[in-house]
């Protein structure tokens, strides 16, 4: 592990571009619940039933009340010791010159709330809400919604959470932004993320395939451990703060 922290020290010190995969894992010391394994979100909840187009349909008032409740519990919750370290390495790279690209699975805003600037939502926002059939969007942050589903201004269809359910694609700009990090960067982090739902773990293979530097930060190992160079375990909030240099 001391081996593995001082080589991925030095990778960072003085790598060009830099990309990161954030998951679930970054925020769980700030109090958020991940999806998988014991006590995850999945356990107690049916993700067919709450997190899909499909789960919609059938129950609108119960997937909007579930992700209501959701976003008001996440209202309390703040940023930790992981988010921060990587926006200061990114304001690190920036400064010498290089590229910075965080590609989070999370939902959050936490990357955001620690000051991280170049932060692709590939899951989309619990912050927001866009129309179930045109493209309205709206922005309402932590604002209280009360449990009646809003209507759509434009066409009066209900309006949803902005987040990417299962079997949805993800937004293609988005996507493509992610997809074009992970293939031009020298330093690539996975960092809280189970790497098994695609195509957010594919981008851990691309980075991988192209030569870049690929590390990981997980609590235990994972679908990605085997082809990642380094892979550091334990909790992100202790690890990557010793990652990069504060001072
Ligand atoms: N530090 C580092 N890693 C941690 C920590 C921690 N403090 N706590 C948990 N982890 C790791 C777990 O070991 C696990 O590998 O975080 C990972 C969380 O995995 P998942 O719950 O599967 O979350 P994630 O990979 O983000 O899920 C991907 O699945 O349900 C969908 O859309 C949802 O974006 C989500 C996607």
């Amino acid at each position: 592990m001391e081996q593995g922290l001082a080589q991925s020290r030095s990778i960072l010190a003085d790598a060009g571009n830099v990309a990161v995969l954030s998951g679930a894992g970054i925020s769980a010391e700030s109090g958020v619940p991940t999806y998988r394994g014991a006590g995850g979100i999945w356990e107690g909840f049916s993700a067919a039933e709450l997190a899909s187009a499909e789960g919609f349909a059938r129950d609108p008032a119960k997937v909007w009340g579930w992700h209501n409740q959701r976003r008001m519990q996440l209202a309390a919750i703040k940023f930790n010791a992981g988010h921060k370290a990587l926006a200061d390495l990114e304001a690190q790279v920036v400064a010498r010159g290089g590229t910075f690209t965080l590609a989070t699975q999370n939902i959050d805003g936490l990357h955001q709330a620690a000051g991280s600037q170049n932060v692709l939502e590939l899951h989309g926002t619990i912050l927001a809400i866009r129309c179930s059939t045109c493209t309205d969007k709206r922005h309402i942050g932590f604002e209280p919604v009360d449990d009646e589903i809003p209507r759509c201004r434009e066409c009066g269809a209900y309006m949803r959470p902005d987040i990417v359910w299962f079997g949805e694609q993800l937004p293609a700009d988005v996507w493509e932004a992610a997809a074009k990090a992970a293939y031009e960067c020298d330093v690539f982090m996975t960092i809280g993320t189970s790497a098994v739902v695609y195509p957010a773990a594919g981008l851990i293979e691309m980075a991988a395939g192209t030569g870049a530097k690929t590390i990981e930060v997980n609590l235990q190992r994972t679908a990605a451990s085997g082809l990642v160079n380094i892979s550091l375990q334990g909790k992100a909030g202790e690890i990557l703060p010793q990652l990069v240099d504060l001072t």
